[in-house]
């Protein structure tokens, strides 16, 4: 059903993707999600701040203009803005957060300010609108990797990782690999057929209720086991490596959350954030939650990477702040 008087536009820049969308007041379906994905950074395999800015800003009136074409709907029909304001690259956060205020400001809308974490955890309940907290959710992308208790009053952070996030753990692999950027996918294609125990990677933090996550030692271990490799070698090995490392991240995420759900006994889990498009950890996932007799939601890949109707769903559960008091909101890097 559509929501015609009463219409969320949603804008998302906090890294290195230009996303608008249109949602329902309710906030649970979305009526358009576009996401320009910035192709520039690729050949410096890993974002460059003022290109994402840069990028963002020359693109940012197109994505919305499509956003709203898709969702046939006109901006004199939108009845309030949601943006993403923390935390993110602060000069492309700033690039959403001014078109945002300069939108509503030009239609006199209220604006919702948008934690881009809560964002994430939000995607899920567009993937499956029956969801209700509590439960336990797992953040893992290439900015964060963190656990959280999510109930009716907020989220409450659980666990986090003591250095590099999931996703950068991916990109940083990849690239000593030798793969593409972005380096999730990119590991993903060329483990494919590879078999993951042909090398042992190591899960760090194993120990009992520690629901912290670590990716140092992993990165450092593939790095000698290429040192202890020639060229050749490198080459004839590359799937079962890039296998070995997956699996590992793979078993550390899944480890970690589903220890979490057991400690707080929580009925269901949610997994968001590029990383949750990883085929392998929704395949474990799914698996283990059907054993554990636990809901396990994971949005569909789209809506697992940086989008804006996540931030539009999110905001749907927000407080907006009214016309025009949001003249001197800021964007915020953390
Ligand atoms: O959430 P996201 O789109 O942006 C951030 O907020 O960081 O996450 C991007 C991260 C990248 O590190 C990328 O390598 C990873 O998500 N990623 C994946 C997959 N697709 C994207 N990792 C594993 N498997 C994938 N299919
Ligand atoms: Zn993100």
């Amino acid at each position: 059903m559509r929501y015609k008087d009463s219409v969320i536009l949603a804008i998302e820049t906090s890294c290195d993707d230009t996303c608008a969308a249109v949602l329902d007041e309710e906030g649970r379906s979305a009526l358009s999600n576009i996401v320009h994905t910035q192709t520039e950074h690729e050949r410096y395999g890993g974002v460059v701040p003022e290109v994402a800015s840069r990028a963002h800003l020359e693109r940012l009136d197109d994505v919305v203009e499509k956003a709203l074409a898709d969702a046939d709907v006109t901006l004199d029909e939108v009845t309030r803005i949601a943006v993403t304001v923390s935390p993110g690259l602060i000069g492309a956060l700033l690039v959403g957060v001014s078109a945002a205020k300069s939108l509503a400001y030009a239609h006199k809308l209220p604006l919702t300010p948008v934690n881009h974490l809560e964002g994430h955890v939000a995607a899920a309940y567009l993937a499956d609108p029956t969801l209700e907290p509590p439960f336990v959710a797992l953040i893992a992308s290439g900015g964060h990797t963190a656990l959280y208790s999510v109930a009716e009053s907020g989220m409450n952070l659980l666990g986090e990782t003591l250095d590099d996030a999931a996703g950068e753990a991916l990109d940083k692999g990849a690239r000593m690999l030798g793969l593409g950027f972005p380096g999730g996918p990119a590991i993903s294609k060329a483990a494919r057929g590879g078999d993951p125990s042909r090398y042992d990677f190591p899960v760090a933090l194993k120990e009992k209720n520690n629901l912290n996550f670590s990716f140092s030692g992993l990165k450092t271990s593939l790095l000698y086991k290429l040192k202890a490799l020639d060229a050749k070698g490198v080459k004839e090995e590359l799937t079962h490596l890039a296998a070995g490392y997956e699996a590992a991240v793979v078993e550390a995420l899944s480890r970690k959350l589903l220890r979490a759900a057991g400690l707080h006994e929580t009925p269901a889990v949610v997994v968001a954030g590029g990383v949750a498009a990883n085929a392998s950890l929704r395949r474990a996932l799914t698996q283990e939650c059907e054993r554990r007799n636990l809901k396990l939601v994971i949005p569909p890949p789209e809506l697992c990477t940086d989008n804006a109707a996540m931030i539009g769903a999110a905001a749907a559960t927000a407080p907006a702040v009214p016309y025009p008091d949001y003249l001197d909101l800021n964007a915020r890097s953390v």
